[in-house]
C-alpha cells in the first residue's frame, strides 16, 4: 500500500524495527529500490531532494511509487527530504507525496517551531506526515556543505515536541551527510538520553556513514526511519562510469543502466533486511 510516514513508523514502533528511507537520484533507480524492499519483506520510503523532485517531476515520482506499491503489495511511502521552503512542501503535498520534511534546523528554536507548525497544519489536513529537525547534521548533501553538525539538545527537542505535533524527528547524534569514505563515531550517551525522554520516532540522517554493526542498537534506541543516500549515488555512478566507458555508443541504454540498478537493488535489499531487526523485534526497551 502507498502509506504516509506516520502509518509506517507506528508499525515500526510497535514491532521494533526501522524503515529504510532511500534517496532516489533519478527515476531509473526507483523500481530496483521498491523491488528490493519487497524481496526483503520490508516496507520502504523513497525520498527525494527538492532538486531531484523538480528534475523528475513530483507527479512522476508519485505515480511510480503508487503503482508499484499496488502491484507488488509492498508498503511504500514517498517523502520530500530537507525542504526549507513552504512552497516546495506545498507542491509536493499537492502532487501526492505522502510525507515531507521541513528542515528548520538553521533557524532559532522559536522560528523553527512556528514555521514547522504551518507545515503540520497544511500536511495533516491532507493526511500527509511531517518530519522536522532539531540540532544539525553536518557534511555534504547535493554539493552543499555544512562543515559542522550540532548535537541535539534534549531540552530543545522536548520543547519542540511539546509545541509541534510532528510524526518524526531528525536529531544530531554525530552523523554526517555524504560520508562514504569512513564511518561515524556516534554519541551513545546522547542517543540513550534522547531515547529515554522522547517517544516520537527519531530519524537517522547520514546513514551511509553509519557502521552496519550499529544498526540494531540504533533501532533498539527508538530510531524508526533510517536515511541512506550517498551509498546509492556513489555506487550507481561508479557502475555507470564503468559501463558507459566500455559500451558502444549505439548500444541500448538498457545495457549500461541495468547493472547500475542491480547495484542499487543489492544495497537496498541488504540494508532493508538489517533494518527489519528480526532478532530484536517486539523487544522495545
Ligand atoms: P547519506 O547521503 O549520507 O546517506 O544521508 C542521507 C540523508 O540523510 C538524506 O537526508
Amino acid at each position: 500500500m502507498y502509506k504516509n510516514l506516520g502509518e509506517m513508523l507506528r508499525g515500526a514502533q510497535a514491532l521494533n524495527y526501522t524503515v529504510g528511507a532511500f534517496n532516489a537520484h533519478n527515476l531509473e533507480m526507483v523500481p530496483a529500490m521498491i523491488t528490493a524492499a519487497k524481496d526483503a519483506g520490508a516496507p520502504i520510503i523513497i525520498q527525494t531532494s527538492v532538486g531531484t523532485a523538480e528534475y523528475v517531476g513530483m507527479k512522476n515520482f508519485v505515480a511510480i511509487c503508487r503503482s508499484m506499491a499496488d502491484d507488488l503489495l509492498v508498503d511504500v511511502g514517498l517523502h520530500l527530504d530537507h525542504a526549507k521552503s513552504f512552497d516546495a512542501i506545498k507542491s509536493a503535498i499537492d502532487a501526492g507525496y505522502s510525507s515531507v520534511m521541513f528542515d528548520g534546523s538553521a533557524l532559532s528554536l522559536r522560528e523553527n517551531m512556528e514555521r514547522a507548525q504551518r507545515v503540520v497544519d497544511y500536511a495533516h489536513a491532507r493526511q500527509v506526515s511531517v518530519e522536522c529537525e532539531i540540532g544539525t547534521i553536518g557534511g555534504t548533501e547535493e554539493g552543499v556543505t555544512i562543515a559542522e553538525g550540532k548535537y541535539t539538545d534534549p531540552a530543545q527537542a522536548l520543547t519542540f515536541l511539546e509545541n509541534v505535533d510532528v510524526d518524526a524527528l531528525a536529531v544530531g547524534i554525530g552523523t554526517h551527510h555524504g560520508q562514504f569514505k569512513s564511518k561515524t563515531k556516534l554519541n551513545w550517551p546522547l542517543i540513550e538520553m534522547l531515547h529515554a525522554r522522547i517517544s516520537t520516532p527519531m530519524v537517522i540522517h547520514g546513514g551511509t556513514g553509519v557502521d552496519e554493526d550499529d544498526y540494531h542498537r540504533l533501532t533498539n534506541n527508538g530510531f524508526r526511519k533510517f536515511n541512506v543516500g550517498t551509498e546509492l549515488l556513489v555506487n550507481w555512478t561508479r557502475v555507470a562510469k564503468e559501463m558507459f566507458g566500455k559500451t558502444e555508443v549505439n548500444s541500448s541504454l538498457r545495457n549500461n543502466i541495468l547493472p547500475c540498478n542491480t547495484t542499487v537493488y543489492n544495497i537496498v535489499r541488504h540494508k532493508s533486511e538489517l533494518f527489519m531487526n528480526v532478532e530484536n523485534q517486539s523487544v522495545v526497551s
